[in-house]
């Protein structure tokens, strides 16, 4: 007899680069624990330009259809896209939920000028660490970054009991 499995849960989230979405993904990775998915990693590690757009929307595309194989079997997997625009958060809640998924949403914000500060520093998680990003660069990220609305937040479901 085949086995049940019941679909798992999503978690995006959602941040402009040094909010913490590498750090925090860690973190519950080991503690749900879950399958995390970070592009950054991938293209560093593939030696490909973090900067570059084709190549990370082609490797998001995968990763997503990746997370998806997953989710049907009932795994909770984590993505560290960023996701700057309500439409591409979207996408994935709707995606998730076909699948009878669960989908939570975390927000990471930070002031810009704390983001600054982290720019400098050394002990970046993920593959950044070595690619320059600089302030002019976050501050314009700042300006396409749509952050959660409250109402958009009560679309997602809950995260899970005891973990923040
Ligand atoms: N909650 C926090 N409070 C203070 N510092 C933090 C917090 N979370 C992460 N940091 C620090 O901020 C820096 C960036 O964190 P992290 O790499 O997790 O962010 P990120 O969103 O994954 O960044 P990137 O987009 O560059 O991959 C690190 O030096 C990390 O130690
Ligand atoms: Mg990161």
């Amino acid at each position: 007899m085949v086995p049940e499995i019941r679909p798992g849960r999503l978690i995006l989230l959602c941040g402009l680069p040094r909010s913490g979405k590498t750090t925090l993904a860690r973190r519950l990775a080991e503690e749900i624990p879950a399958v995390r998915l970070c592009p950054d990693e991938w293209l560093a590690d593939l030696g490909v330009d973090l900067h570059a757009v084709e190549p990370r929307d082609r490797l998001e595309k995968l990763l997503w259809r990746h997370a998806q194989e997953l989710l049907r079997l009932g795994q909770t997997v984590i993505l560290e896209y960023g996701f700057w625009s309500r439409a591409e958060r979207e996408e994935m809640r709707l995606g998730a939920r076909s699948l009878g998924a669960a989908v939570e949403l975390r927000h990471l914000a930070a002031p810009l000028e704390e983001l600054h500060r982290r720019l400098e520093s050394r002990n970046t998680v993920g593959g950044w660490g070595t690619t320059a990003i600089t302030r002019d660069m976050l501050d314009h990220w700042a300006t396409l970054f749509e952050p959660p609305t409250p109402a958009e937040m009560a679309l997602f479901d809950a995260p899970v009991a005891g973990l923040r």
